[in-house]
């Protein structure tokens, strides 16, 4: 029993490590596993929709039911909004940044960026889904509407960053530039307790996840070096292994926790590929690199680039530092032709 840390607990006892440490962030971080609690208990019973009614359709109490991801983004928003420690949200689900009204919440210093359902579309069939949060200090004036700058800083901005995975268990993993950090909701005690301090990527690893099925449309490099993935050199420890789910939150976890790389490059039709910037990339950026990895879009480190857009795509290179090296080196030896 005295073994069980929760993550309120860690939270707070962690709170000093913070420059300006006044116990909003540790707030701020307790709205968003609130959410994540509430969220969990929806996802768990989504399989019982076809026999309650179906999504999008209405309940047996005849009430209109929400999409799973409308429903995560107004959760989140609802609790970040609730304690006053966010001026506002920038969420895949809304077009535009949504700033929070109430005076205290023009008065605080943060705001969060969030992919609230990620993998949405494993929802139907039982797999792993995810929500991915980003947090930064405001640099608009206290007091004000938050402004577009809040919201289109650089990843290397962060201050804080995780996601929750909805998988087999439920777990939050976050990173406030100390190490990462994960947690497991026992659902019985109706908390996250500690099961994965400091968590770190291997070096090398031999996972590697991409949709093979755009193969055909991928850059040159990204072609050589899915072969050389496949290749025979046992001395090597090749060929490798390739796992896709589908949510980047449950590849993204199980990479980190056994090494890997997760790619979603750039294709002949999608040429900035498709994950977002601000809500995908910069937070498992952040996370990585904590845990002893890269990112990277190809060439540049994710972190370093200057958004422009809210919802702007990027080619997504993310996993064990000697992974990530050798995919950008590829990419480099086999430019496209044009
Ligand atoms: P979302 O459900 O938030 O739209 O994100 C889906 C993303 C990401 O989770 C996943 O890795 C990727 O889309 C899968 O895309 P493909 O189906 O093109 O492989
Ligand atoms: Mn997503
Ligand atoms: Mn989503």
């Amino acid at each position: 029993m005295s073994d069980i840390r929760t993550l309120g607990e860690f939270i707070v006892e962690k709170q000093s490590d913070f420059p300006h440490a006044s116990g909003e962030l540790s707030s701020l971080l307790g709205s968003i596993k609130l959410a994540a609690k509430i969220v969990n208990r929806e996802i768990n019973k989504a399989g019982l929709v076809d026999i309650t009614g179906s999504v999008g359709g209405q309940n047996v109490q005849g009430e209109d039911q929400q999409k799973l991801d409308v429903y995560a983004n107004d959760k989140f928003k609802a609790a970040l909004e609730a304690r006053d420690q966010v001026c506002g949200v920038a969420s895949e689900e809304e077009d535009e940044a949504v700033a929070f009204n109430k005076e205290l919440n023009r008065n605080a210093k943060y705001v969060v960026l969030m992919d609230p359902l990620d993998g949405s579309s494993n929802i139907d069939v039982n797999v792993s889904v995810g929500t991915i949060f980003s947090i930064y200090r405001r640099v608009s004036p206290v007091g004000t509407p938050p402004t577009e700058e809040d919201f289109l800083q650089p990843g290397h901005q962060q201050v804080a960053a995780g996601y929750i995975i909805y998988g087999s268990s439920t777990m939050l993993v976050y990173t406030t530039g100390n190490g990462v950090h994960g947690f497991t909701y026992d659902p019985s005690l109706g908390v996250f307790c500690l099961s994965h301090e400091n968590m770190r990527i291997p070096k090398d690893g031999r996972i590697y996840s991409i949709n093979e099925g755009n193969y055909i449309r991928f850059p040159l490099g990204v072609k050589k070096y899915i072969k050389f993935c496949q290749e025979n050199v046992p001395e090597d420890d090749r060929p490798y292994t390739s796992r896709y789910i589908g949510s980047l939150v449950a590849d993204f976890h199980r990479n980190l926790l056994k090494g890997g790389l997760y790619l979603y490059p750039s294709t002949a039709t999608h040429p900035s590929g498709k994950l977002r910037l601000l809500y995908e990339c910069n937070p498992m950026a952040f996370l990585i690199e904590q845990a002893g990895g890269l990112a990277s879009d190809g060439q540049n480190r994710i972190m370093d680039l200057k958004p422009t857009e809210l919802h702007q795509r990027v080619p997504f290179f993310v996993g064990s530092t000697n992974m990530v090296r050798k995919v950008e080196s590829f990419l480099e030896m086999y430019p496209d032709q044009e």
